[in-house]
C-alpha cells in the first residue's frame, strides 16, 4: 500500500488567467493548435465527487473523509457551463460529454442537459450529447435524462463477477444495479449504449471474454463495449506497468472465442479502434492510451468543475475561465472565445505519446487527477 500513499497535488490553485486578445479574427471552427490539431470535443465535469472509490481512480485512501471536495460556490453554475460549451461551437465543438466524478450526483442535472441540448453548431446542426457515468442512479434517472434531450451515454462497468466488482468499486456495489441502470437506459432509448472497461491485470483480465459474451448475448447487440487500458492518470493509483494488459492481448483473448475483423474508425481522432465480430453480432472496440498513443490527432477539451480549461487529461495546469466569464468588464462571447482561441493555439500537449521519455517523466509530476476534470 506504500506506494498509494503519495500526497494528492491541489490542482485547483494551479492556473492560469487567459488574456483576451484585440485583435482576433472571428472564429471559423478551423483553429489549430501547435500541431495541428482541430478542437472538436468538450469533456465537462460537473463534479468531483463520485460514490465509487475505483482504485485506479479515486483511491479509497486519498479520497477519505478528510478529502476536501469543491464547496458548490466554486462550481460553475449551468449557465455558465452552457455559455462555455456555446463560446466552444464557435471553434467547432461538435460533442460535449458530461463527466465527474459521477456526473448523476449533480443535483438538478436534467436541467443542464436541457439547455445544452438546445445548442446548434455554427450550421444549424445539433451537437453529440452524451454522459459517462458509473450507472449506480441510472435505473432511476434514465427516463428524465432522455427527456431532457440527452442522446446516449456510456457506462463504466470493470466486470460481471459480483465479487470482482465490488471489490473495484471499492464501496461494496452490486453488478445489478449496474446492469438495471443500462437496461432502464436501453429501454428509453438512449442509443448507442457504450460500456467502458478499465482492465488491469490480474485484477479483472479474467472478465474479458465473459464481458464479451455477455454484451453479444443481451441488448440486442445495442451495447458496444470498450476495453480500456489501466492508465497512469493522476499520482495518487499507484499505476504500474505491470498491471497494463496490452489492447492487442485483449483482442487476442477474444477472437478465439469470437472470431474478430479491425472495421474503420467512425470519426477522425476518435480514441478507440474498433472491431467487429465476423458473425455480425456487434462490435467492441479498444481503447490503448497506454501502448497506441493517439495524441496524433487529438481533439478534446476538458473543463473542470470550476471552470478551468485543460488541453489534456494528463495536464498539470488549467486555464481559468470561470474568473474570464465572472469578471466585471463583462467580456462578450466573442472576446471569450478570442482567449480561448489564443489558449488552443499554444497547445502543444500529447502526454501518452512522451511517456517513459524525460519530457514525459517531468509532466508526469504534476498530473491532474482524472476525477477532477472527468475521464
Ligand atoms: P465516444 O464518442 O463514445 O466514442 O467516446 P470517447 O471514446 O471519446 O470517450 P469516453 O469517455 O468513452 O472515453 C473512454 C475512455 O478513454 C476514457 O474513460 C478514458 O479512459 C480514455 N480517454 C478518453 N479520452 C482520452 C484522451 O483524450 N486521452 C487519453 N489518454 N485517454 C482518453
Ligand atoms: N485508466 C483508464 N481509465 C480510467 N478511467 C478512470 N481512471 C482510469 C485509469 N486510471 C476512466 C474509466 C471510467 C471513466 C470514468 O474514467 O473509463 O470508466
Ligand atoms: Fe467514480 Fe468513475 Fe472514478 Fe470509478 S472511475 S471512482 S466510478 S469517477
Ligand atoms: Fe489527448 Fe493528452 Fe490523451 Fe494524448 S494524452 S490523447 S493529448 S488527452
Amino acid at each position: 500500500m506504500a506506494e498509494r500513499s503519495i500526497p494528492l497535488i491541489d490542482h485547483r490553485q494551479a492556473a492560469a488567467r487567459p488574456a483576451v486578445p484585440r485583435d482576433a479574427p472571428a472564429p471559423d471552427g478551423l483553429m489549430t493548435d501547435r500541431r495541428g490539431r482541430l478542437l472538436r470535443d468538450l469533456r465537462i465535469s460537473v463534479t468531483d465527487r463520485c460514490n465509487f472509490r475505483c482504485s485506479y481512480c479515486m483511491p479509497k485512501e486519498v479520497f477519505d473523509k478528510d478529502h476536501r471536495f469543491l464547496p458548490h460556490a466554486e462550481l460553475l453554475s449551468f449557465e455558465e457551463i452552457t455559455r462555455l460549451a456555446r463560446v466552444f461551437t464557435l471553434h467547432g465543438v461538435r460533442k460535449l460529454r458530461l463527466t465527474g466524478g459521477e456526473p448523476l450526483l449533480r443535483k438538478n442535472l436534467e436541467i443542464l442537459i436541457g439547455q445544452l441540448s438546445q445548442l446548434r453548431t455554427p450550421d444549424g446542426e445539433p451537437l453529440d450529447l452524451t454522459l459517462t457515468t458509473n450507472a449506480s442512479l441510472l435505473a432511476r434517472k434514465a427516463q428524465a435524462l432522455k427527456d431532457a434531450g440527452l442522446q446516449r451515454i456510456t457506462v463504466s462497468l470493470d466486470a460481471l463477477d459480483d465479487a470482482v466488482f465490488r471489490r473495484m468499486n471499492d464501496v461494496d456495489f452490486p453488478v445489478a444495479e449496474v446492469l438495471e441502470g443500462i437496461e432502464a437506459a436501453a429501454k428509453v432509448g438512449l442509443a448507442p449504449i457504450k460500456v467502458n472497461m478499465v482492465v488491469k491485470r490480474g485484477t479483472n483480465d479474467q472478465e474479458i471474454v465473459p464481458m464479451a459474451r455477455f454484451f453479444r448475448d443481451n441488448f440486442g447487440g445495442a451495447v458496444v463495449l470498450r476495453f480500456i487500458e489501466y492508465m497512469d492518470v493522476g499520482i495518487t493509483n499507484g499505476w504500474r506497468m505491470d498491471e497494463v494488459l496490452p489492447s492487442a492481448q485483449v483482442v487476442a483473448r477474444i477472437h478465439e472465442h469470437f472470431a474478430l475483423r479491425a472495421l474503420e474508425a467512425s470519426a477522425p481522432g476518435e480514441t478507440a479502434e474498433r472491431w467487429g465480430y465476423e458473425d455480425g453480432r456487434g462490435e467492441v472496440g479498444v481503447i490503448s492510451s497506454v501502448t497506441q498513443a493517439f495524441c496524433g490527432d487529438c481533439n478534446r477539451a476538458r473543463l473542470s468543475t470550476e471552470g478551468k480549461l485543460y488541453l489534456c487529461l494528463f495536464g498539470h495546469r488549467g486555464h481559468d475561465l470561470r474568473t474570464l466569464i465572472r469578471d466585471p468588464a463583462g467580456y462578450t462571447d466573442l472576446q471569450i472565445a478570442a482567449a480561448i482561441g489564443q489558449v488552443w493555439q499554444g497547445r502543444d500537449d500529447r502526454y501518452s505519446e512522451l511517456r517513459g521519455s524525460a519530457a514525459g517523466e517531468l509532466a508526469a509530476a504534476a498530473k491532474v487527477e482524472m476525477s477532477y476534470i472527468g475521464g
